[in-house]
């Protein structure tokens, strides 16, 4: 399974990618306003700068909400980078842009999914990526994961080749649930990440062994 971080601060992205098992970034709107991006300049640089730190996809997400804006916009993010995958929003516009994204050869994420109709008709347009928002299903009563698990039994059946990457991750329990269905990627925030290697035993076993390395040199 693909580890990817959802963020758009470069310290964070730079932390995780030091660690060596960072396969991408996800963006969104809301991650770039956080770290206080504003202005199409400023996003594009951001964004080139996202790939300057990272060796995998970089999702850059369409502001457009039409069919034509949304096109124009990400052949412009798709020059940007070749690891740029332009991230659309699931809708009939989002559809449409997505399938002549792919008619085009440009790499494509298609978000806010939130139901097996939506990723059935994300992965016959073609996207690259399929991304059901688990912890905002969670969050209404609705359970992420399995969503998550019911695309990948679709997808692997009929042989879609749209990868199921599974966002709006909120904890470790999401990141091994998400594991055990076959998820082909995550995307987390890193303190999820970094949350896998917590273990009390862990800390206890190393304790014991720091206090034996003082008595052997
Ligand atoms: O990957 C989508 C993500 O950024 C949304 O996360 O926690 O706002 O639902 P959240």
């Amino acid at each position: 399974m693909k580890f990817f971080i959802d963020t758009a601060n470069l310290e964070q992205i730079a932390k995780a990618e030091s660690m060596g098992i960072l396969d991408g970034v996800t963006t969104n709107p809301s991650l770039m306003a956080k770290e206080g991006v504003k202005g199409n300049e400023a996003i594009m640089k951001h964004y080139v700068d996202i790939c300057g730190i990272v060796t995998g996809d970089v999702s850059a997400e369409v502001l457009s909400t039409d069919y034509e804006g949304m096109i124009e916009e990400g052949k412009k993010l798709a020059a940007l980078h070749k690891q740029i995958v332009v991230k659309v929003p699931c809708t009939a516009d989002g559809i449409r842009a997505i399938k002549s994204f792919s008619d085009m050869g440009i790499r494509t994420n298609c978000t806010l999914v939130f139901s097996l109709g939506q990723a059935l008709l994300a992965a016959k347009a073609g996207a690259s990526y399929v991304s059901p928002f688990v912890g905002r299903l969670d969050d209404v009563s609705s359970n992420g994961i399995e969503l998550v698990s019911r695309i990948v039994n679709v997808y692997r059946y009929y042989g879609y080749q749209t990868e199921v990457l599974a966002a709006s991750i909120r904890s470790v329990q999401h990141i091994i649930q998400c594991l055990e269905v076959g998820a082909d990627v995550i995307t987390s925030p890193l303190s999820s990440i970094m949350a896998l290697l917590d273990h009390p035993l862990t800390d206890k076993g190393l304790a014991i062994f720091e206090k034996a390395t003082k008595e052997i040199i």
